[in-house]
């Protein structure tokens, strides 16, 4: 990396970092009484019956901390009312985590059950858990069959899906006029037909309980390509999940289901082998390499972040930024 500044690593500090802080309503706002109708100024025009029970509704959901939704979800036809429960079969919130067999799946795997949620996680090699809140399913998110069975899974196991974190993913770098057709198909199949039939499921779950998140892993190659790491697939395919995730935020906005992107930098993953890495910690301003921690607690954030989507949020120790 000729041209770069190599600062010492800072990763020792990951183990006596500080615990995460997390944004916490400020219970004097939280006590107080909400608005009531006679609330309205006086000499406001009468508030027409629709406008009331908006305003009621936004205020109830404001509250409780959610977005506001709508008054009414239709009754998919194929939906039974065990379907429709405000928590899973066990009591808890259920997360779908594809490429979950190792790296930051599997850590997402371990801070989701943490939060208290039950976990559905899924890879071509994914071994069984001894933990009842955790159902692993084997299989090719390429193939859609893969995403048929892993909805399955979660609704019949925990008759729910609350988050989808479409984190499978491969990288294969190389100049562009080398990439073969098979490069073209495994990475398009991975990263974007993976991502395609199970967000639509759940989707569809989502619809029907009023409410989820969609969160897409992504890359700051998309927004920072590097001419020493030439990978114009990772930009086409994860790129496009970043404008997915806008627009999939936008389509259901007023429907409860958020949907947003954590960009990342070079993370200390098994896809990324050791002797590489004081080269990858150079091509960050902060001069290290990223933890898998560092997007645990984005995605984190994120789940717990009713306000925001939409949104991509960059991981990158500062690449998107400049240099
Ligand atoms: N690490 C980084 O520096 C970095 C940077 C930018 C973006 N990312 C993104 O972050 C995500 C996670 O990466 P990671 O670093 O944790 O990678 P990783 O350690 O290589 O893990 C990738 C995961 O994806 C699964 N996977 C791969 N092909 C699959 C397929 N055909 N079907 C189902 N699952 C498949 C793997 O499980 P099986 O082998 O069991 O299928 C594994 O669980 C990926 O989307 C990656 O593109 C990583």
């Amino acid at each position: 990396m000729v041209g770069f500044a190599f600062v010492a690593p800072v990763e020792a500090a990951a183990a006596g970092r500080p615990a995460r802080t997390r944004f916490s309503p400020d219970p004097s706002v939280a006590a107080r009484p909400g608005p009531k109708r006679r609330d309205l100024p006086p000499g406001a025009a009468p508030l027409t019956a629709p406008a009331l029970r908006a305003y009621d509704l936004g205020w109830k959901h404001h509250r409780a901390g959610h977005v506001p939704q709508p008054e009414s979800t239709p009754w998919p036809s194929a939906l039974s009312a065990g379907q429709l429960r405000t928590r899973s079969n066990s009591g808890k919130k259920v997360a779908v985590i594809t490429g979950a067999s190792q790296g930051i799946g599997a850590g997402l795997v371990e801070a989701y059950r943490k939060l208290g949620y039950a976990v559905v996680a899924t890879s071509r090699t994914v071994a069984a858990s001894d933990d009842p809140d955790v159902v692993t399913v084997q299989g090719d998110i390429a193939d859609p069959a893969t995403a048929e069975r892993v909805a399955a899974a979660a609704i019949e196991r925990f008759g729910r899906i609350d988050t989808l974190v479409n984190n499978a993913g491969i990288f294969v770098a190389k100049p562009f006029t080398e990439y073969t057709q098979e490069d073209y198909d495994a990475v398009t199949g991975v990263n974007l037909t993976g991502f395609f039939r199970i967000t639509q499921l759940a989707v569809e779950q989502m619809l029907r309980q009023s409410g989820g998140h969609v969160v897409q892993i992504t890359t700051s190659l998309v927004h920072h390509a590097l001419s020493a790491v030439p990978s114009v697939l990772a930009s086409l395919t994860k790129g496009g999940l970043q404008s997915a995730s806008k627009a999939l935020a936008v389509e259901y906005a007023t429907r409860g289901i958020r949907s947003n992107a954590v960009s990342l930098g070079v993370i200390k993953t098994p896809m990324h082998s050791e002797e590489y890495f004081e080269t990858f910690a150079a091509l960050h301003p902060v001069g290290r390499m990223g933890e898998i921690s560092d997007i645990v607690d984005a995605v984190l954030y994120l789940e717990d972040a009713p306000f925001v989507t939409g949104e991509v949020l960059h991981v990158d120790g500062g690449q998107g930024a400049g240099h």
